[in-house]
């Protein structure tokens, strides 16, 4: 039915109006009706609760009645939505390893976003992580393609429910279809070097995977490859995502990528060349290029673009709205759904989760979980056990909700139409949670040590106070001496000083690419002056993305990493180093130890000369997969039942845990495999499996690991993606560390 409906439709529009329909407006570019109606635009983002009851009626405005398509930015969580849940970020999230809860957070801001008149999100983000400086590294998975796959498609079914009809469900846009994130020096859409067989290698799988999965649309990313603007990529388009993988979704381009074409990229004279060039190339959606109506229209009148391109993609985009049943309901805001969900205590119960899945124990020096705190099981709080202790809460990042929340969470500032951003007392920072959570007879004293921001990276900063422009190189903040002192004064009366530490909104996010990883402003100077107290210093880094870290952070008593985990976070910190949870996040992604190593992924391909720069080690700071626990999880007995495997069998595998320590463990058991000779050069080891498994204290237990053979696959020098018969070795344990891994062999025959 949907099928027939659309081409009953499609027969009976004009030209206009098919151009119409291929139009996503940005809603905050002028009055919204005046915008839409000038240009019958089918399709808007960036509604605000305000203008949406005015956006629902547009359809009545459009001579078929066809309803508006909308869309927005609800990235983790409905980002711009005053009171909606903001869960950790995405590279936050990754660290919990489990798609089962990802899919569950997907569904929770499925059903916010579904009551307030947004059918799509421009989420999941399916970027691989390769250079640190890059502004949104934030926004992806991590730098590994099989974990982005798997956490990918859990959010895209969670996102889409049972199906685009049911009324909680929203469409996913997997995005930045695709290579955006390999980067130049991290600049934010520079021209990517890529060939079609690293792309294929790398970028693609992801991508492939949701699409596989059913998502129903994909956004494009900024930048160019090898001289094509990714917009005119045809090869990517039209030959890999519509042919090969048969996605009947819609395509959106990514801002005003079409006008980009002309002013930036400069591969187009004007709107009518660029518009030809987006249509032929497959672009169903043109986001935010109002220029395009016309320039469309015009095209078609000079014969640069047969109408029947045009049709390919209104139908696209017409199939969709019935997917929707937007014709039969438009989705109007329910505000009394609204009132149900929005911030409802079962999606903060599953942000908390989500939260204490998410944080990273980087470090510990047998300070976690601190003395006196809660018993695992939640027994002896409130003081019962032991001495009341002191906990000094310091940093610029210990009391911050923004910091909290990261990026695309409506921070103070950033979104017009929520100037103050997320109501405070939704959003639990270090500090609410210490206070919540310590027992009642801890002291817990806060001061903020420094600021985080220097003038020199935040736009609106860019001349000085003095009006003239700031040196063009990073000059550090001065450090604040008496804001200094309150600091090391609060360490030196406590028994344990929280050091939080990070990066604010301002650098971090699109086009906020940042030249060095270096903790920002007069962080080190904070660090180094509380370490210089010897009160035990536990740092805590909330922050977008890896910085790389000074001495004093390294060698504190434990170190935790919560990127930017969500409005729940601050609870979940305070949970983890009072015991009240065990640790149990893994790194998606590798720490530089400085940013002269970018990029320094753990999947690199094999057969460079030698294994570190003649002034530096190449080896991670921390790398992929790490994390520990408050116990010591031991790895034994790895054995392959059958090592002679067929291209489409599956590898068999089980490897003994043994719980040594005195707490549970959720442990996180990695298998990755090594082709051992292969046809061309490629990464040495691959993660291919992984499963979680809760590991009682003194127990042991057999883990079952099953790795298809078809995972063993490499791309050839003719791109082709193949399984090459021969020996491999299957790698298994907590990391991806050689030195920490098993390994048992096997065969792969024809
Ligand atoms: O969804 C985003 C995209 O990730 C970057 N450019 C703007 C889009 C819409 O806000």
């Amino acid at each position: 039915a949907v099928e027939s409906r659309t081409e009953d439709l499609l027969s009976r529009m004009t030209l206009p109006e098919k151009v119409g329909q291929l139009l996503m407006l940005d809603a905050q570019h002028g009055d919204l009706v005046d915008i839409l109606s000038a240009k019958l635009a089918g399709s808007v983002l960036h509604v605000t609760p305000e203008q949406m009851p005015e956006a629902m009626k547009m359809a009545q405005r459009t001579r078929l009645g066809i309803p508006l398509l909308t869309a927005d930015d609800a990235i983790h969580g409905h980002s711009f939505w005053p009171g909606a849940t903001i869960f950790p970020t995405q590279l936050a999230m990754a660290c919990t390893w489990d798609p089962a809860l990802l899919h569950r957070v997907a569904r929770a801001s499925a059903t916010e976003i579904a009551t307030t008149g947004i059918h799509g999100t421009f989420s999941p983000v399916l970027c691989i992580t390769r250079d640190l400086r890059w502004g949104r590294i934030n926004e992806t998975f991590g730098e590994d393609p099989f974990l982005i796959g798997e956490l990918g498609a859990a959010m895209v079914r969670g996102y889409q429910g049972e199906g685009l009809g049911d009324p909680t469900a929203v469409l996913a846009y997997a995005k930045h279809f695709a290579g955006y994130s390999e980067t130049m020096g991290g600049r934010d859409a520079s021209e990517a070097d890529l060939s079609p067989r690293k792309l294929r290698s790398w970028f693609l799988p992801p991508f492939e995977q949701a699409a596989r999965v059913g998502c129903r649309g994909f956004m494009l990313g900024y930048q160019s490859i090898d001289g094509v603007p990714i917009t005119a990529n045809q090869w990517l388009i039209n030959d890999v995502l519509k042919g090969e993988w048969g996605f009947t979704g819609t395509l959106v381009t990514d801002w005003d990528n079409v006008g980009r074409m002309v002013y930036d990229q400069r591969t187009c004279a004007d709107h009518v060349e660029a518009a030809a060039v987006a249509v032929n190339s497959g672009n169903d959606l043109i986001m935010a290029t109002p220029a395009f109506f016309e320039g469309a229209q015009e095209a078609v009148a000079r014969g640069l673009i047969e109408e029947k391109q045009i049709d390919d993609a209104v139908r696209r985009v017409l199939r969709l709205k019935f997917e929707l049943g937007l014709f039969e309901d438009p989705r109007t805001p329910d505000l009394e759904r609204q009132a149900q969900v929005i911030g409802c205590r079962t999606h903060a119960d599953l942000n908390l989760e989500t939260a204490r899945r998410s944080l990273v124990l980087l470090r510990n020096e047998g300070i976690l979980p601190l003395e006196g705190g809660l018993a695992s099981d939640g027994t002896g709080r409130a003081g019962g056990q032991g001495t009341p202790r002191t906990i000094a809460v310091i940093g610029p990042n210990a009391d911050s909700p923004e910091a909290m929340l990261g990026d695309w969470a409506g921070a103070t500032g950033q979104v017009p139409w929520m100037p103050d951003g997320h109501p405070r007392e939704t959003v639990e920072t270090v500090l609410d949670g210490l206070l919540a959570v310590a027992p009642a007879d801890w002291t817990i004293t806060h001061a903020r040590g420094a600021d985080v921001a220097s003038p020199a990276h935040a736009p609106e900063w860019s001349t000085g106070p003095d009006g003239q422009p700031l040196p063009p190189v990073f000059t550090p903040a001065p450090v604040d001496q008496a804001q200094l002192r309150e600091a090391v004064a609060a360490a030196e009366a406590a028994d344990y000083a929280v050091v939080v530490v990070g990066d604010t909104i301002a650098l971090t996010g699109e086009t906020r690419s940042t030249a060095t990883l270096d903790l920002q402003g007069s962080q080190i100077a904070l660090l180094d002056a509380v370490a210089a107290t010897g009160t035990p210093v536990i740092v805590v880094l909330v922050q977008s993305k890896p910085s790389t870290l000074p001495e004093s952070a390294l060698n504190a008593a434990a170190l935790i990493e919560a990127f930017n985990p969500g409005m729940r976070g601050g609870r979940a910190i305070a949970e983890l180093l009072l015991g009240l949870v065990e640790p149990s996040g893994r790194l998606p992604v590798s720490f530089a130890r400085h940013v002269g190593q970018q990029p320094v992924f753990y999947n690199q391909v094999r057969g460079q000369h030698g294994e570190r720069y003649a002034d530096l080690t190449q080896d991670p700071l921390f790398a992929f997969g790490e994390g520990l626990t408050y116990t010591t999880v031991t790895y034994s007995d790895l054995v392959v039942h059958d090592p002679d495997v067929t291209a489409d069998g599956t590898i068999n595998a089980t490897v003994r845990l043994t719980n040594t320590g005195s707490r549970p463990a959720l442990e996180t058991v990695q298998a990755y495999i090594s082709d051992l000779t292969t046809s061309v050069t490629w990464a040495e080891q691959e993660l291919k499996g992984f499963t979680q498994v809760e590991v009682p204290p003194g127990e042991s237990l057999d883990v079952h690991l099953g790795v298809p053979a078809a995972q063993c696959s490499l791309v050839t020098a003719d791109n082709r993606r193949v399984v090459e018969p021969g020996e491999f070795m299957l790698r298994v344990g907590p990391s991806s560390r050689r030195e920490q891994q098993l390994s048992a062999g096997f065969r792969i025959g024809t």
